[in-house]
């Protein structure tokens, strides 16, 4: 899709977003893991703008470094309005950027940092609005409720006139329903020309950007209005807006993994990051989250409830329902949960078991592995074919430091055993349930660490007697 000429992007992204009422600039607010303006930038990109100069002021550093580490190596450049004086002036504010990274003859798209929805086809052809002549095209949308947005007025003869916000507006301009979508492309002579001549004399008292619309209209070439869908260019001012824009964008994410042959037992009951990946015949059962940069395999089950973030997930795993799964990875064909927890640098071998109850820190079960029922293993490595019995602990903290457990292959460790590491159990050994094991197990041998059992013969038949007596 990149056209020929050479293009470059502004986004607009220094505002505070009042409507929010949040601490956090609204432009890092977050839809699918993503903060909010990732997405028009990722859309200017795609459309092969470089550089794309993002306009940041209201906590301008955090925004910086929120969009860069989200965008590593893209030709992304950051422009600072110090004040915000209204989109003009934020556009303005990013001319020496674009001057000193833009080829030159560029043409500029503009677009708000919070716009997530737009899609690079829908940008093309605001683009292409200035293919006739115009020095100036915009992107419009028709809305029932046009609220909240500044409508576009034009004459007798249908042409765009200007722009007025609905703050401006007299009661008649109010019920236009065709409105700007906030999507602009211009040549960037025209751009910096016209943007000197752009006043103040407004309801806020800002330099309003629309206001090119009667710049350019006035002027030789004119202007152009290009319809966007409406689904596209909705813009998020609070809350609402940001769960409704959310949503859209994980009904994307999963529309596209259906079609690469993913099922989704409710799509509309799924929740995924931009970024995740998922291997056909999957099948993801409903309330199922998947966060950062979480990639399954073909042929795996994905329990209802499950929360997966940062997870590795090789191909025909069954994860049954309820398990928190982060910064782990889980090998081919094991199965896991319900109730599980593999917690970061867990590495759970291909056909191991991990049941409910279970938890993992750092730990590698080898191939075959079984750690069933209620169970901690945090610091261990468990060779394959080893056999955890049902609540057994690595005790791998003495109130200092983390100490490693390291258990051979095919070793059984009985139930309720406790391992105080750091602790070897050879491979092949047995250690008998109850046990407390501080010292090495070598292997093939059978440890116990508990205390002898005793029986005491007729001991309730006396004690019952004792009692009677007493009454
Ligand atoms: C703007 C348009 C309106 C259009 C709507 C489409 C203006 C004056 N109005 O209204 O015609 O219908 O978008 O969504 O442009 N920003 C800055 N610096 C500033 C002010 C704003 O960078 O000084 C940024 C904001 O962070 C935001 C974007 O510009 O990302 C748009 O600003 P916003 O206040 O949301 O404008 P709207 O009221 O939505
Ligand atoms: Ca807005």
């Amino acid at each position: 899709m990149p056209s020929a000429a050479p293009l470059a992007a502004i986004v607009l992204a220094a505002g505070k977003g009042t409507r929010m009422r949040s601490q956090r600039p609204k432009v890092l607010h977050e839809a699918a893991g993503k903060p909010l303006a990732w997405f028009p930038i990722r859309c200017a990109l795609d459309l092969g703008a470089s550089p794309v100069v993002v306009v940041v002021g209201h906590q301008a550093e955090a925004v910086e470094a929120a969009l860069s580490a989200a965008l590593p190596g893209e030709p992304v450049r950051y422009a600072v309005q110090r004040e915000q004086l209204g989109t003009a002036h934020a556009v303005l504010s990013a001319r020496h950027v674009l001057d000193a990274h833009a080829p030159p003859g560029a043409r500029v798209v503009i677009l708000s940092g919070d716009t997530p929805l737009l899609r690079p086809a829908s940008l093309d052809a605001v683009l292409a609005g200035l293919e006739g002549g115009a020095r100036l095209s915009v992107g419009t949308m028709r809305l029932a409720a046009p609220r909240g947005y500044g409508r576009i007025v034009r004459d007798r003869g249908g042409h765009p006139v200007r722009v007025v916000e609905e703050r401006d507006a007299t009661p008649a301009e109010r019920a236009i329903g065709e409105v700007n979508a906030g999507l602009y492309a211009a040549d960037a002579e025209f751009l910096w020309e016209a943007l000197r001549r752009v006043g103040s004399d407004n309801a806020q008292k800002e330099y309003y950007l629309p206001d090119l619309v009667a710049l350019a209209a006035a002027g030789p070439g004119g202007v152009s209005t290009v319809e966007v869908p409406p689904g596209e260019a909705a813009g998020v001012n609070d809350r609402e807006e940001l769960a409704a824009a959310s949503r859209a964008i994980v009904r994307r994410i999963a529309s596209d993994l259906m079609r690469s042959g993913v099922t989704l037992e409710d799509p509309d009951r799924f929740q995924c990051d931009e970024g995740v990946e998922i291997g056909p015949d999957t099948v993801v059962e409903p309330d199922v989250r998947l966060r950062g940069r979480t990639r399954i395999g073909s042929g795996c089950r994905i329990g209802q409830g499950s929360v997966l973030s940062g997870a590795e997930i090789g191909d025909g795993v069954e994860m049954k329902p309820y398990c928190v799964v982060e910064d782990a990875r889980v090998g081919a064909r094991a199965i896991v949960g319900p109730f599980a927890r593999l917690r970061p640098g867990s590495d759970i071998g291909p056909e191991a078991h991990v049941g409910n109850f279970v938890e993992t820190k750092k730990t590698r079960l080898g191939k075959g592995a079984k750690a069933n029922h209620l169970t901690y293993l945090g610091d261990a490595d468990v060779g394959a074919g080893v056999n955890v019995g049902a609540g057994t602990i690595t005790c791998n903290y003495d109130g200092e430091a983390k100490h490693p457990t390291r258990i051979g292959d095919g070793a059984f460790i009985g139930s309720d055993s406790i391992l105080v590491a750091p602790i070897e159990i050879g491979a092949g050994a047995y250690v008998a349930a109850g046990s407390t094991l501080t010292e090495p197990v070598p292997p093939g041998a059978l440890a116990l660490g508990r205390a002898r059992q005793v029986n005491k013969e007729g001991w309730a038949e006396r004690r019952r007697a004792e009692k009677a007596r007493k009454r």
